[in-house]
């Protein structure tokens, strides 16, 4: 179990150590989300790890979610949690790479696409992280927490989130990544992708996080930059 925060209510998470099991993100998200009176009715909730961002919108914002992971430990885990909380009506799980799942939703039928996307997603080069299968993970760095899957193109689950989007959001619609800096340059890389995949691009907030908050045990450093952006049509 894990404890994950939010303004409202603490929620006991079933996780795996194999499972994104620190929600220092999810955390942040969550801290700030309302004053941002975003639609959320429909959600999309890509990389849903254990299912706190879909658990704190179902809950408190009535939202109604598809919760989706490759990672199978996630998927059982969210599905748990889920169940636990009583939220089953309202939130669907899926255990899909996103990338062959996104083509097949409804077009226009999502208010908001909501992701905490792999930490590293700035880099796409490593090459540890162009691997589907999450068992051939790397298990001894924080690489396995998050999973950081890219396509044979180099595509990353960002392109795929942004992509998708120009079909799957709702006239209304916006999505909402939420991320931090493992190598110093998400800010760029988000300018980059909304260019790419033309998207308006607002950074919704910034703040120091600690590493120990995102379970990032291998990495370098005591603090890292948190992201909140609004990517908009
Ligand atoms: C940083 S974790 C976030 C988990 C959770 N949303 C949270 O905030 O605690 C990223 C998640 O994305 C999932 N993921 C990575 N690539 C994916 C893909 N192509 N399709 C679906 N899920 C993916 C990973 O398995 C992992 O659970």
């Amino acid at each position: 179990m894990s404890i994950f925060k939010t303004p409202a209510k603490d929620y006991d998470l079933q996780t795996t150590e194999f499972v994104c099991n620190k929600f220092g993100l999810a955390e942040f998200l969550a801290e700030n989300f309302a004053e941002y009176n975003l639609k959320c009715a429909n959600v999309l909730d890509v990389g849903c790890g254990a299912g706190a961002l879909s658990i704190y919108l179902a809950e408190q914002f009535s939202a109604k979610v598809l919760a989706v992971d490759l990672n199978p430990q996630a998927a059982a885990c969210c599905r748990a949690n889920v169940k636990r909380y009583d939220l089953t009506k309202r939130i669907s799980v899926a255990e899909r790479n996103f990338a062959d799942l996104y083509a097949k939703l409804e077009e226009n039928s999502f208010q908001l696409i909501l992701s905490n996307p792999p930490i590293n997603f700035s880099s796409t080069e490593n090459p540890a992280f162009a691997k589907e299968d999450f068992i051939s993970m790397n298990y001894s760095k924080y690489q396995f927490l998050t999973n950081g899957w890219h396509d044979e193109r180099g595509l990353d689950l960002t392109d795929y989130i942004l992509l998708a989007g120009r079909t799957l959001l709702a006239e209304d619609g916006n999505i909402v990544l939420v991320c931090c800096d493992a190598d110093g340059n998400s800010a760029e890389y988000m300018k980059n992708q909304a260019d790419k995949y033309q998207y308006d691009l607002k950074l919704l907030c910034e703040r120091k996080i600690s590493v120990a908050e995102l379970g990032m045990t291998s990495a370098d450093r005591d603090f890292v930059r948190g992201y909140i952006w609004l990517l908009s049509r």
